[in-house]
């Protein structure tokens, strides 16, 4: 009998990408297959993630309850961002953990699996050159790492403190992965990293130096690679070529995030973006002049120590001329080691409530507005799902998620929809050709 593998993944798609790697790894070396049954699994793993106070505070009231549940001689390991940023003390609340692995460590899953309270955690720790698994959750679509960690220094954010030093992975192994990914029948490639458009920044050896416009270039020349998408690009990044290039290769989809963070320069110059309101509103002019399908997303964080009701006014002002057809948006959380931690001037918490509901409001409206202009529109889809009651899902180029009524035959498959019925969440249509 096969040993049995529970894990959850919280965090980002750099998360999900690690835990692709660690199925793999621990099914190829260890004979682990997956489970969703926690009371069955040999080895019960978390890949956790820091960005807010939240999931931390999570962490230890889920392991308690892992804990409960695990079968007599089931390990529990903890890996990921707060893996990193918490180490030993993680052992030392829960003493039942038998490993903590960092999110720059994922390799050494199978090593720290046999030595009893390994805490492996080193953040500069160079996974730059070694190649992860060929194994992906979906085979319609693979996640590619093109950098990791972040050199940035937004004072809010624990991220550089948990992935470490940023470093470009060599071009030649991107392109293996995406070959290879199209070779078992991927269509489409995301590209991942914190900074992707920063991609070149740093190389750990001596590699060929390409900027990140210059890596999509080379990876739209792959036979049977059909769409490329990639997150997080950085606004202060958006330089004319890469935007071009953005809108001009037809491989690229055309959805791009552009993490605000915050619509007034004073607040960014706090966080340390790099970029002020006027750069990030001349950044999606120039987008939308070029590309005028685009869809544009966005993070947003409120209420960030000493933003005043005029500095707040200022994000609703570039949500209001951007238009966004996604946010995903914050309050304010102090993370450990970050600059903004020693901030003084924090704002009221229903101060920061009311912020966040007056945002989310807007985008709503925005959203509902935009949608309504969708109906009887004919988008191109990427069929990757089937959900309940013979529907199939899947996404347009500009990342509307869209379901027909179809079968298993659709998957992998690209089809013209015609747009019939509209929700927030997930517009329907029919197959049109
Ligand atoms: N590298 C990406 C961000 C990764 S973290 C970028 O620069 O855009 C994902 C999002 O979490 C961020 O964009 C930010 O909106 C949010 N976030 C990060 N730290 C946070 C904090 N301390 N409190 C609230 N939200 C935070
Ligand atoms: Fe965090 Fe800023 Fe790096 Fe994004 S760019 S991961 S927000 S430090
Ligand atoms: Fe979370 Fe780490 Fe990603 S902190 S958002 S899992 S980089």
């Amino acid at each position: 009998m096969s040993k049995k593998l529970f894990l959850e993944t919280l965090g980002c798609a750099m998360n999900s990408r690690d835990s692709e790697h660690i199925i793999a790894e621990l099914h190829e070396k260890e004979g682990y297959e997956t489970t969703d049954d926690i009371t069955t699994a040999d080895l019960i793993l978390i890949n956790t993630c820091s960005v807010r106070e939240k999931p931390v505070a999570k962490l230890f009231s889920e392991l308690g309850v892992f804990n409960k549940k695990r079968k007599e001689g089931a390990k529990i390991g903890v890996c990921g961002c707060t893996a990193s940023h918490l180490g030993e003390e993680i052992i030392k609340r829960a003493p039942y953990v038998s490993f903590v692995l960092g999110a720059r460590n994922v390799s050494k899953i199978t090593e720290v699996l046999h030595k009893d309270k390994a805490v492996e955690i080193d953040i500069n720790y160079d996974e730059s050159e070694f190649a992860f698994n060929d194994f992906r959750t979906s085979p319609y679509k693979a996640y590619i790492n093109v950098s990791i960690g972040c050199d940035k220094a937004c004072t809010y954010c624990i991220v550089p403190k948990t992935r470490g030093e940023e470093i470009s992975i060599p071009i030649e192994l991107i392109l293996r992965e995406a070959q290879k990914a199209v070779e078992r029948g991927a269509k489409e490639v995301f590209l991942l990293g914190q900074n992707v458009n920063n991609y070149g920044r740093r190389f750990s050896g001596e590699h060929e130096k390409v900027n990140f416009t210059e890596l999509l270039r080379r990876l739209s020349a792959i036979d049977g690679l059909e769409r490329i998408r990639f997150t997080s690009p950085h606004p202060f990044h958006m330089d004319d070529e890469f935007l071009s290039e953005f809108a001009s290769n037809p491989k690229i989809c055309k959805s791009m995030h552009m993490p605000l963070q915050s619509g007034s320069s004073k607040v960014l110059k706090d966080m340390k973006r790099g970029y002020t309101k006027e750069w990030f509103l001349n950044r999606v002019e120039k987008l939308k002049a070029l590309c005028p399908e685009v869809s544009v997303s966005t993070d947003i964080i409120v209420a960030f120590p000493g933003e005043s009701d005029e500095e707040f006014e200022d994000t609703l002002d570039v949500m209001r001329r951007v238009k966004f057809d996604q946010i995903f948006s914050f309050k304010y959380s102090p993370r450990p080691e970050t600059e903004a931690e020693h901030f003084t001037n924090v704002v009221d918490e229903d101060v920061a409530s009311m912020r966040l509901t007056t945002l989310q409001n807007l985008a709503t409206d925005i959203l509902d507005e935009k949608n309504k202009m969708q109906l009887g529109k004919v988008y191109r889809v990427y069929f990757e799902e089937l959900n309940q009651d013979y529907f199939v899902s899947g996404r347009s180029d500009n990342n509307l998620l869209i379901k027909v009524k179809g079968s298993d035959e659709l998957l992998g498959e690209f089809r013209n929809v015609k747009i019939t019925a509209i929700g927030r969440t997930i517009l329907s249509g029919e197959v049109v050709g």
